[in-house]
């Protein structure tokens, strides 16, 4: 194939550039000029092609006159994986899968196709970090004997397109969409040239392998694309690949704990903030069908920093531990928080002196979501909040103890969605003494579990000194 001319475009003002430059000759902006394949069709714009390739122009219809089938989806044989695909695989479609190394990509991927495949659908699995041994290797320690998915060790992009063109899978998994490139690009693999071009070609493939062109072309290919993760846990590579697929989906989890979450942030087909938990064994990954108790850790009995919260995360709630230690700090004390968001962290503290008179200005302030959870509802902030103060004064919160509620900025404690069903959850798992926001206080009281409902920070600070 005749290698394309390729151009440089500004990713802040869209100008091109025949070589690359450190400043944009256009905006004046620095390191913006990313490599780009330049369209050799005079007057159209790539962008304008690509859309092109992606949808078949078709005449305008009335909304209403448009049939509303429902995707078919196909499940993966995996419970947990299903509920945040949200129910199952779809023809043509592109799921983006992102984690830290080692956290279980690869593991559940191949564990997918393997269930995929003995269900009778044709599987392709890209292999671009390991070898076709290696591959082998993981499917025995898997127990996956015998398996017929077919594995492809490949980095080069055409050759993949020829590959899939070739296999036509129902669907094929590329791990890692940063180790694949193009031959059209002189930038190295990994680079976000690459990776947003290869990623655009597969998704064009997947779009594409559903068209019926004459012949009859059979089952669209889905396509799982594996990204890696930055240090500060966004996907390596740029924003438009998370625009580009249907499904954005997150693993998330303690490398040294067995725990993990799939989250799905974004999902064309189904409900997002959808989690599936799993536990890593020896065999694999194996759903947790019933984790609302996995986040806790056991302490026989009550220690100073610690406060359960009843988070809810898709449509199951969750018990999560928090916990914070407050030591004396130097002249400029640290703020850190793992799982929470570290702004929230700073505004929860002025709340907490101005309405509540808990000073922790000259202290080191640490914040934990116990299993390497990420909470992001803002009902966690009352449960932040009493960790903080119990750290601080050294007093543990009574025994059988859980909060949540959203904490603003004149010190008012508001309502979280669902809160009936956090306190059913609760009261389950044995838990006794709660407080909550006053609009979640439920009419019928709950069997084992004493309410006690607030309005205002300090209000819940006084609750909890009776309490103690
Ligand atoms: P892997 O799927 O290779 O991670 P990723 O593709 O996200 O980088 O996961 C590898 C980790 O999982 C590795 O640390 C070993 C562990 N593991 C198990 O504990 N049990 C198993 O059965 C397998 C296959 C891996
Ligand atoms: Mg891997």
């Amino acid at each position: 194939m005749a290698k394309e001319k390729t151009i440089y475009i500004c990713t802040e003002c869209g100008g091109t550039s025949p070589k690359w430059l450190g400043k944009c000759p256009h905006c004046e902006a620095w390191n913006t000029l990313i490599e780009s394949i330049a369209e050799s069709t005079a007057g159209k714009n790539r962008y304008g092609s690509q859309r092109q390739g992606l949808a078949k122009a078709s005449e305008v219809t009335l909304l209403a006159d448009i049939e509303a089938t429902d995707m078919a989806r196909t499940p993966t044989g995996h419970e947990e994986l299903d509920r945040v695909l949200g129910g199952g695989i779809v023809e043509g479609g592109v799921v983006l899968i992102g984690g830290d190394p080692g956290i279980g990509k690869s593991t559940l991927l191949l564990q997918a196709l393997d269930s995929l495949q003995h269900a009778g659908l044709s599987t392709l699995y890209v292999t671009g970090e390991e070898s076709g041994a290696q591959v082998a290797l993981r499917s025995r320690r898997l127990g996956l004997n015998g398996s017929r998915v077919l594995v492809l060790a490949e980095i080069q992009l055409e050759k993949i397109l020829a590959t899939l063109e070739a296999t036509r899978p129902a669907i094929a998994v590329i791990d890692s969409i940063q180790t694949v490139y193009s031959d059209q690009l002189t930038s190295a693999p990994g680079s976000v040239a690459q990776v947003r071009e290869c990623a655009a070609h597969l998704t064009r493939y997947a779009k594409a392998s559903g068209q019926s062109d004459g012949a009859a072309r059979g089952r669209a290919t889905c396509i799982v694309l594996v990204g890696h993760v930055t240090k500060d846990g966004a996907l390596a590579g740029p924003r438009v690949l998370e625009h580009m697929v249907d499904t954005v989906l997150y693993f998330e989890g303690d490398t040294h704990s067995s725990f993990r979450l799939v989250r799905a942030i974004k999902n064309r087909f189904g409900a997002v903030n959808e989690i599936g938990v799993f536990a890593m064994t020896e065999k694999g990954l194996k759903g947790v069908t019933n984790p609302s108790a996995i986040f806790l850790s056991q302490h026989s009995e009550p220690v100073p920093g610690s406060c359960v919260l009843v988070t809810l995360e898709g449509t199951r709630p969750m018990l999560v531990e928090i916990q914070a230690l407050v030591d004396g700090g130097g002249p400029s004390p640290r703020r850190l928080s793992v799982g929470l968001d570290r702004d929230r962290l700073a505004m929860l503290l002025a709340v907490l002196h101005r309405h509540a008179g808990v000073a922790c200005m000259d202290q080191d302030v640490f914040v934990n979501a116990v299993g390497g959870v990420r909470i992001s509802e803002p009902a966690a902030d009352l449960s932040v909040m009493l960790a903080i103060t119990s750290s601080l004064r050294g007093k543990p919160l009574p025994k059988g103890f859980i909060a949540f509620g959203e904490v603003g900025l004149a010190g008012e404690v508001r309502p979280a969605p669902r809160g009936q069903e956090r306190l059913r959850e609760a009261a389950k798992l044995g838990f006794s003494v709660a407080v909550v926001p006053k609009a979640n206080a439920p009419k019928k009281s709950i069997e084992g579990l004493t309410i006690h409902a607030v309005e205002r920070v300090e209000q819940a600070m006084e609750v909890v000194r009776s309490l103690g």
